[in-house]
């Protein structure tokens, strides 16, 4: 049996070296050991605190997981007030801020510190003798709300500050904000459960630190940066305040709290508005939501002499960014049909500013979206753009609602070809079925039906397919039968030999095989491979087109969503149409040998392809395989025969050589395809 002695001196170690770990995980961000031996400790810890209760303490790892539920917030009065920020939005109003600041320092020179202004909640944490007492929010500056048990769950927040020279009583300022991943984790949780997402991390953040359950905000993703003191007293006789605002927000970081890692020094304005402009650039890269820089007069002593105005200090301001959400009104939503033929709502906006830019075009994303939004056509809306972003609708303000506004369903057909638009599974968004008449998808279409792996037009590039449909020499994929070198020549940089070679190349793709015909239609979702099987199993192209869905489920590698996208392809009258009039034009392939199934080499067989081939893609190696007759299947089980392993094969080669599964490099591949005239 240890000694109290003992086991209170193992809880102690316990605290500290985890304290450790999980300062380097969470606010270093370079943990040194793995998750599993920090929850060892954990467990360790947790364990001894079951059966002596008496040992846990305020600061114990284990106490942040939440505690009872509140019915309501205490206030706390801040003896040393929270304070806030003049704002700039130009350039020109941080002159006349940095003019104000000379006159106040009598000329003198100064360095100053830049910061971003990070869009969370202000937080004061009272350490006493090093250990977290209390977290009170800024509420009115003066008076604020008690949130200590939600601020204990925050892990980059020490329980207890780390070494041992800091002040008796020390008040840190910072702000409490929600990083942006956790954020869109949180709102799908949400989503998915039936409830409301947040409209931003900021509000999220404000909802999380405001929950009388700490239990639920132990969930939620919050995290903090300190920027500031408030109330210090008594400091630690080795180590007296700092004299500038640098040093201290170091100072706090030595004490295990974490401060922004984008906080500069500088000298001059021009730095700081580099600085800014920089910032602005990298904006949305950054994992957190920012809404500004600020910039701090460094010297202590020059910020007193600068002194207060009213709430706010003289010696800071907050250089604004643009402002990222506006309100205006919802005129009427269009649809815009998109190069894959997904049709996307967009609303038409009273013009408006924001995000440094006149908006008046927002998405809407798609149905589901206007509906969970609760939009209508009319409504006042409110708009955000943020970075280079496209500017979506974020919601009506109800209060504002006229009474004539109106609901919105997305359309059945096509706005640009009228084809059906049709929503295939659990698929948002809803799509065309023009596809190759589709005016939107037709440069798509064409690009994809010159490829290397359809026709494979020689020398028809994405650039000149876009060049021919924006002058107007072809409409559809048919129409390249029909061109000819004097059209050709009047586009830019295209020369009697070049539009002879084109021409040559266009003539000589008629030549194809059946599957490459059926690849380069481009229907949804059948690539080489689906393309492949299906001229295998039907020989001939009148059948393809003609099966219905539920008949295609028997070829091999379709299933049925590919079989219903290929029969409502078949099955507009517009993709009947260019199909004819290409049939017209002469593309024509060898029939396929009537060979029976069974005959085929790897007849029956099902193979697996894995690691990585540097010989040939992985499509083409299944398409060959396929046309081999094998069976190409994604995992390896008893029931594999052949298991194809590339370089770096992990896994599947481990159980494929547990099973004695036959197995073939990728030499052994390309030999076997030689030996097939493949
Ligand atoms: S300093 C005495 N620094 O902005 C100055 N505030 O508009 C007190 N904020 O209430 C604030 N990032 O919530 C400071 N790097 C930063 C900040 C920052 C965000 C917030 C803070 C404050 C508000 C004032």
């Amino acid at each position: 049996m240890p000694s109290a002695i003992n086991l209170h001196h193992q809880v102690r170690k316990l605290h500290e070296t985890l304290n450790y770990h999980s300062h380097r995980y969470y606010v270093l961000d370079d943990p040194e050991i793995p998750d599993i031996e920090y929850d060892k400790l954990f467990r360790q810890l947790e364990a001894i605190e079951k059966q002596h209760p008496e040992l846990i303490t305020l600061d114990s790892p284990t106490q942040r997981v939440g505690g009872k539920v509140l019915d309501s917030f205490k206030q706390v009065t801040h003896q040393v007030p929270m304070l806030s920020l003049s704002n700039a939005f130009s350039s020109d109003e941080i002159e006349e801020f940095s003019s104000r600041i000379d006159d106040l320092l009598d000329h003198s020179d100064f360095s100053i510190v830049a910061e971003p202004k990070l869009d969370g909640l202000a937080i004061s944490l009272r350490y006493e003798n090093g250990l977290l007492v209390q977290a009170a929010t800024r509420g009115d500056g003066q008076t604020g709300e008690d949130v200590t048990q939600n601020v204990r769950t925050i892990h980059t927040i020490p329980l207890h500050l780390s070494g041992q020279n800091y002040p008796h009583i020390l008040e840190v300022r910072g702000e409490i904000f929600m990083p942006k991943k956790g954020f869109a984790e949180l709102n799908t949780t949400q989503i998915n459960n039936d409830e409301k997402p947040f409209a931003n991390p900021r509000n999220a953040a404000a909802g999380s630190l405001r929950q009388l359950d700490s239990k639920i905000a132990a969930l939620r993703p919050l995290d903090m940066f300190c920027y500031g003191l408030g109330l210090v007293e008594q400091v630690h006789p080795d180590n007296p305040l700092k004299s500038t605002h640098s040093e201290i927000l170091e100072q706090l970081q030595s004490w295990g709290l974490a401060v922004s890692p984008e906080v500069k020094t500088f000298n001059t304005w021009q730095e700081c508005i580099k600085y800014y402009e920089a910032i602005l650039s990298r904006r949305s890269e950054l994992p957190y939501e920012i809404d500004g820089v600020v910039y701090k007069v460094d010297n202590l002593e020059q910020q007193e002499k600068a002194g207060f105005i009213s709430r706010a200090p003289r010696w800071a301001i907050a250089h604004k960014f643009p402002a990222e959400e506006a309100m205006t009104r919802l005129l009427n939503i269009d649809v815009q049909v998109g190069r894959t033929g997904a049709l996307t709502p967009v609303a038409r906006l009273n013009p408006v500013f924001v995000g440094g830019v006149t908006v008046t075009n927002a998405t809407l994303h798609n149905q589901d979206e206007i509906d969970r939004k609760n939009v209508r056509i009319g409504d006042m809306v409110i708009v955000r753009r943020a970075g280079d972003v496209i500017p979506e609708v974020v919601k009506p303000v109800l209060s504002k609602r006229p009474e004539d506004a109106q609901p919105y369903i997305m359309p059945e057909r096509c706005p640009i070809c009228d084809s059906l638009a049709e929503r295939v599974n659990d698929e948002a968004k809803s799509r065309c079925t023009g596809g190759l008449y589709c005016p939107a998808q037709r440069k798509e279409a064409i690009k994809h039906f010159a490829s290397r792996k359809a026709l494979d037009i020689d020398g028809l590039g994405d650039k000149l397919v876009e060049q021919l449909v924006d002058a107007e020499l072809i409409h559809d994929i048919s129409d390249l039968f029909h061109l000819n070198a004097v059209q050709l020549v009047t586009l830019d940089r295209m020369g009697d030999k070049s539009a002879e070679n084109l021409i040559n190349a266009i003539e000589a793709s008629k030549k194809t095989t059946l599957a490459r015909f059926i690849y380069s239609l481009g229907i949804r979702e059948v690539g080489e491979a689906t393309a492949l099987s299906l001229a295998n199993f039907y020989k001939t192209f009148e059948v393809v087109k003609t099966t219905g869905s539920e008949a295609l489920q028997d070829v091999p590698d379709v299933g049925p969503v590919v079989a219903h996208n290929i029969e409502t392809f078949f099955s507009q009258p517009h993709n009947e149409e260019v199909i004819t009039k290409l049939l017209e034009s002469g593309i024509n392939w060898p029939d396929i040998i009537q060979k029976d199934s069974n005959e085929l080499p790897l007849a029956g067989k099902t193979v697996v392809l894995t690691g990585s081939l540097s010989l040939m893609n992985r499509n083409d190696a299944k398409a060959h395989l396929i046309e081999l007759g094998a069976k190409v299947s994604s995992s390896v089980s008893k029931k594999t025969n052949l298991l194809i392993a590339g370089e770096k094969a992990g896994s599947k080669l481990k159980k494929a050589e547990a099973l004695k599964i036959e197995i073939l490099n990728e030499a052994g591949m390309m030999s076997l395809f030689e030996s097939h005239n493949i």
